[in-house]
């Protein structure tokens, strides 16, 4: 295993079978090396640096019915809610005061926001914080409107593949949404201009070790600026609420294999990890990720936000989990920076 992960670092990717062998084989003593070899790489590209991003969950009303979704369509104990363009603003202007130069406006797929509505709501964030960068993760659109919200002033996307294997993302979704039409939204996105992100939730029911290796050489081929992995976990009020959890190391595993892929990739450690275990962002950090996204959504509607069960933070002030996570990567050695951190391509 260890001359896999060798090789890894070297040539930045491993063949599927590779790939599979290392993930259905690995060791306790593999992970560590793995994971020392990242910390190193992650240290190289950033130093002790980790930057931040608020994210601000606007809106939890959502067209589609994602299977292992706690905003899905079909969940009708969730109460909805969408923040007004003022609320998004003081969440903007509060998270500025607190340092915070990246935004990202996050939602389900809400059909009351129209193209216009959200070019008013990105325009209007960037003339109020020119020197902010803002990252939208609002499902799929159309290359027109894509192109019309990056016109508007937005910098990042984040859009999850979920998995890259088509059989599997049968399972994980409902006839109405496919793979295909998600990679060629992601391919949009890359040829406008954006910064992508994408990414997949580890251990998602019904995922094998031969889904995650094709998830690990779709990332390479498409070769995003960032990549977002999180534990799957799962939501009472779900077809999957009685399906387990994804496991931490895993995800820790995966973030260290990730990093030694894309050596300069922004990849955050997840509110997911975090919530899988009290230690899970900082061990993410110590895995690979240079990248923390607390939460500036007003606390009256972040219960409502509900993902999956026991989600953290939903309690606290944005200036609580701001100083939280301060404190966590100083006691780790990291340091949160203001800057925007945007992705810097290999020379
Ligand atoms: N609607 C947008 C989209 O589809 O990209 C953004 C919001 S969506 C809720 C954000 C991400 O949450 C998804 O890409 C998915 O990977 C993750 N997620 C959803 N349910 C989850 C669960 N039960 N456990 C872990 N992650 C989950
Ligand atoms: Fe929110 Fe620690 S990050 S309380």
């Amino acid at each position: 295993m260890k001359s896999l992960i060798d090789t890894l670092e070297i040539k930045g990717t491993l063949s599927k079978e590779e790939f599979v062998e290392l993930l259905s084989g690995y060791t306790e003593e593999d992970t560590e090396y793995a994971r020392e070899k990242a910390a190193k790489t992650a240290n190289q590209y950033f130093d002790n640096k980790v930057y931040t991003r608020g994210l601000i969950e606007f809106t939890n009303y959502c067209k589609n019915d994602c299977y292992y979704c706690g905003i899905r369509r079909s969940n009708t104990n969730v109460v909805r809610y969408r923040l007004s363009d003022e609320d998004i603003l003081s969440c903007c202007e509060q998270g500025y005061e607190l340092g915070f130069r990246t935004f990202v406006l996050q939602g389900g797929e809400d059909l009351r926001y129209s193209d216009e509505d959200m070019i008013r709501i990105i325009s209007s964030i960037k003339k109020n914080y020119p020197d902010c960068a803002l990252t939208l993760s609002i499902g799929e659109k159309s290359y027109d409107s894509y192109l019309a919200f990056y016109k508007a002033g937005a910098d990042r996307y984040l859009l999850r593949h979920e998995t890259a294997n088509e059989e599997h993302y049968r399972k994980l979704h409902p006839a109405s949404l496919s793979l295909q039409v998600r990679k060629q939204c992601l391919r949009d996105l890359k040829a406008i201009g954006y910064q992508v992100g994408t990414g997949f939730m580890v251990g998602s029911p019904y995922q094998t070790a031969d889904n995650l290796a094709e998830d690990l050489l779709f990332i390479k081929e498409l070769s995003p600026a960032m990549v977002g992995i999180g534990p799957y976990l799962p939501h009472h009020d779900t077809p999957f609420a009685e399906e387990k959890q994804g496991s931490m190391e895993l995800t820790l595993f995966l973030i260290s294999i990730l990093r030694l892929m894309i050596p300069n990739a922004l990849i955050p450690a997840t509110t997911a990890l975090g919530t899988i275990h009290p230690l899970g962002r900082e061990k993410g950090i110590m895995s690979g990720a240079n990248v923390v996204m607390p939460n500036l959504s007003p606390v009256s509607v972040r219960k409502q936000y509900e993902l999956y069960d026991n989600k953290i933070c939903t309690g606290e002030e944005a200036a609580e989990c701001r100083f939280c996570l301060q404190n966590r990567m100083h006691q780790i050695g990291y340091e949160i920076v203001t800057a925007r951190g945007d992705f810097v391509p290999l020379q």
